[in-house]
C-alpha cells in the first residue's frame, strides 16, 4: 500500500513544477513581504495551470489573488490570446501581485481587480462565458462562487477550488471548525452536482475540480 505523502510532492514537484528564477522569487516573497503564508505549493500551481491548458482557457477568472502566484501560473496556461482575471479584496495584496506578474512576464495577460468578489462577480459575467475559474478565498464564499461558475463557464469549461482538506481537518471523524463544515459541504455538493464531472486532486491542500458537462 503506498500512502500519497510528501515524498511525492517532492518528486512531482521536482519532476513537473520546478520554478523557474520568477516563480521562485514570487514564491520567497509572498510571506517575507508579510502576506499570509496560505498560497498554493508547486505541484498545485503546475496543476492550474495543467487544466487552463487543457480546456484551452482564452478566458479565466481567478477569485483570491493573494501575491499572484496561483495566477502567474494560470496565466501560464492560457491559449496565446487567453487573459486572466483575478479578484482581490485586500489591496495591499493586489499590489503586491501585480509586481509580480510583471515578474513572471504575463502582466500583460492579467488584470487585477480590487474588491469583494461577491460584489465583482455579476458584472464579470458580461464578459463571459469564461473557460476556466479558479476559487481561493474565504470559505464561506465559496458556495455563492460555485454558483456563479456554474452559471458562467461554457460546456467543457473547467472549475477548481483550493483547500477541499482544509488541511486534513474534512476527513477528521469529528465535527470541525465551521470552515471546514462549509469545506465538507462543498465537496459533497461538487460530488453530487450533474452540471460537473468532479473530483479531488490530493496534492497539498486538495483542489477540488470539476468539468461542466
Ligand atoms: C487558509 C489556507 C488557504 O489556502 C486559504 O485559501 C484560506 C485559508 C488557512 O490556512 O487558513
Ligand atoms: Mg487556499
Amino acid at each position: 500500500m503506498t500512502t500519497y505523502d510528501d515524498r511525492h510532492a517532492a518528486y512531482i514537484t521536482a519532476l513537473f513544477a520546478a520554478h523557474d528564477p520568477a516563480l521562485a522569487a514570487i514564491y520567497a516573497a509572498i510571506p517575507k513581504r508579510g502576506l499570509p503564508a496560505i498560497t498554493i505549493r508547486p505541484e498545485e500551481g503546475r496543476f492550474l495551470q495543467f487544466l487552463a491548458r487543457a480546456c484551452a482557457a482564452r478566458r479565466a477568472v481567478e477569485i483570491g489573488t493573494l501575491g499572484g502566484y496561483s495566477g502567474a501560473w494560470i496565466a501560464r496556461g492560457l491559449a496565446p490570446d487567453g487573459r486572466l482575471i483575478t479578484l482581490e479584496k485586500e489591496p495591499r495584496h493586489a499590489e503586491v501581485a501585480r509586481e509580480h506578474f510583471a515578474l513572471a512576464g504575463v502582466a500583460d495577460r492579467v488584470d487585477v481587480r480590487v474588491g469583494d468578489a461577491h460584489t465583482l462577480l455579476p458584472a464579470l459575467a458580461a464578459e463571459g462565458p469564461f473557460d476556466f475559474c479558479f476559487i481561493d478565498a474565504e470559505k464561506d464564499g465559496y458556495p455563492a462562487y460555485l454558483d456563479w461558475a456554474l452559471a458562467n463557464l461554457r460546456p467543457g469549461g473547467v472549475v477548481a477550488a483550493h483547500n477541499a482538506f482544509r488541511h486534513g481537518a474534512v476527513v477528521a471523524g469529528d465535527r470541525g471548525e465551521a470552515a471546514t463544515e462549509v469545506m465538507r459541504a462543498f465537496n459533497r455538493r461538487c460530488a453530487a452536482e450533474p452540471r460537473l464531472v468532479s473530483t479531488i486532486f490530493p496534492a497539498g491542500d486538495g483542489m477540488v475540480v470539476g468539468v461542466v458537462a
